[in-house]
């Protein structure tokens, strides 16, 4: 696959963690998932999460803890931020210290679990993690699928995404121990079909240990009969034009949506089909104002959409690969066939 190279770069990195203006805001009004109490504080700049049971380093990799904060020596020339191989290299490296020793870059599930969900900028305890860049910050999980990338956690906006892992330097926080599952699993009982039923509960999220959790309608069963796609997942596109579901207009239920009938071709797709965006089937549930001018000025040509803006949570990828068919549905964008391109491939 061809992507295009990330334009952020170490530049804007380190005019975020030099620190010097740190804007952070929280919505007080908003529950509060991440108080200091929640936090042990151990020696030496290391804290300890009663929740999950993990062990955190308080300032990021090559920042020093001193007098109770987190600096950044620039006369020292610690490296900060690292390419995802540079930072796996950089924790083997360190783990040869004794004082290093059983440190590591966290899981994308274990980076998750320090989200302070009613702050931003940066979206993190700024209490028990002093002075932290509100900068993307690397996890030790690659993505599924397509291993030229590796999830990251966005301390600036607490959002989790893919990016390409040769492409960017982002910052680092090291992590110890193991994560206490929150969930019990089931005693198995095979033959039992109440077990049968938790068994499809049964995904490390979900509480099987407690038979009620059997009041809640499955997924799999709401969603039963709906059409699929290619990849066998549910064609919202489908399901919602042949009326399977009538979304409100707004939380009224009184209001139409304004439905723009035209499509857009994007033809720059080197030798793959061409992409068609198509307004209507967009704007039946989802209004203007979603996407302009925030995402795409409303005239053609205006924002230099690729795969790797895509892949990276910009332009079509805002919605796609989170709550729309993940950008890895090639076939359901590019199904445009023109000279030299592959008729079918997927
Ligand atoms: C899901 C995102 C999305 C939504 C919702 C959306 N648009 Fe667009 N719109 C686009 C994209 C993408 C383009 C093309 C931008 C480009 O070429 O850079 C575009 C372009 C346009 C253009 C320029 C077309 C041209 O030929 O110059 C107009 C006009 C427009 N949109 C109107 C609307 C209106 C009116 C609505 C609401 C009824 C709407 N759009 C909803 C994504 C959206
Ligand atoms: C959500 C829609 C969408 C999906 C899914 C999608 N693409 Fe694209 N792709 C685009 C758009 C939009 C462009 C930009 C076209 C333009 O600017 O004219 C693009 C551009 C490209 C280009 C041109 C070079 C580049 O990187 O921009 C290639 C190659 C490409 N896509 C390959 C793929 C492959 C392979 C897949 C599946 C793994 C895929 N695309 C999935 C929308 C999509
Ligand atoms: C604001 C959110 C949003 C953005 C931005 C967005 N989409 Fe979508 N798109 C959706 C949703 C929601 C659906 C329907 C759900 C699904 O199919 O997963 C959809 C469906 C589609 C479909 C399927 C249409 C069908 O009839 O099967 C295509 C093709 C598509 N998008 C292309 C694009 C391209 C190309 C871009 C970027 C130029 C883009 N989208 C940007 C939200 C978005």
């Amino acid at each position: 696959m061809v992507t295009k190279p990330l334009v952020v770069g170490v530049a804007a990195a380190a005019v975020l963690s030099a620190g010097g203006a740190m804007a952070q805001t929280c919505d007080l009004n908003a529950y509060d998932n991440m108080p200091s109490n929640r936090f042990v504080m151990l020696d030496g700049g290391v804290v300890r999460d009663r929740v999950t049971g993990l062990e955190w380093q308080r300032c990021a990799l090559g920042h020093d803890f001193v007098d109770g904060s987190c600096r950044d020596d620039p006369k020292k020339q610690v490296r900060s931020w690292f390419s995802w191989p540079d930072a796996l290299a950089e924790v083997e490296r360190l783990q040869s210290a004794p004082q290093f020793q059983g440190w590591r870059l966290p899981t994308v599930q274990e980076l998750r679990t320090l989200i302070y969900r009613r702050c931003q900028d940066p979206a993190l305890n700024t209490e028990v993690f002093p002075n932290a860049p509100a900068w993307f910050y690397w996890t030790a999980t690659s993505f599924a699928e397509n291993p030229d990338y590796a999830w990251q956690v966005d301390f600036k906006t607490g959002e989790t995404n893919a990016h390409l892992k040769s492409s960017i330097s982002y910052n680092v926080r090291l992590v110890k121990g193991e994560l206490i599952p929150t969930s019990r699993k089931r005693e198995e009982k095979p033959g039992d079909p109440e077990d049968e039923r938790l068994a499809a509960w049964d995904d490390g999220i979900h509480d099987t240990a407690d038979a009620d959790i059997l009041l809640l309608q499955h997924p799999n069963d709401a969603l039963a009969g709906l059409p699929r796609d290619g990849h066998d997942r549910v064609d919202w596109a489908k399901v919602l034009v042949d009326g399977l579901i009538q979304p409100r207009a707004n939380r009224e239920g009184d209001g139409e949506m304004v439905v723009w009938d035209q499509d857009i071709l994007f033809t720059d797709t080197a030798s793959m089909p061409h992409v068609v965006f198509p307004h209507k089937l967009h704007s039946m549930w989802l209004a203007c104002e979603n996407c302009h001018d925030a995402i795409f000025p409303a005239q053609r040509g205006g924002v230099d959409i690729s795969m790797g803006s895509i892949y990276s949570g910009e332009h079509c990828g805002v919605c796609h690969g989170k709550v729309a068919f993940t950008p890895n549905a090639c076939e359901r964008c590019h199904s445009v066939l023109h000279e030299g391109s592959p008729t079918k491939w997927w």
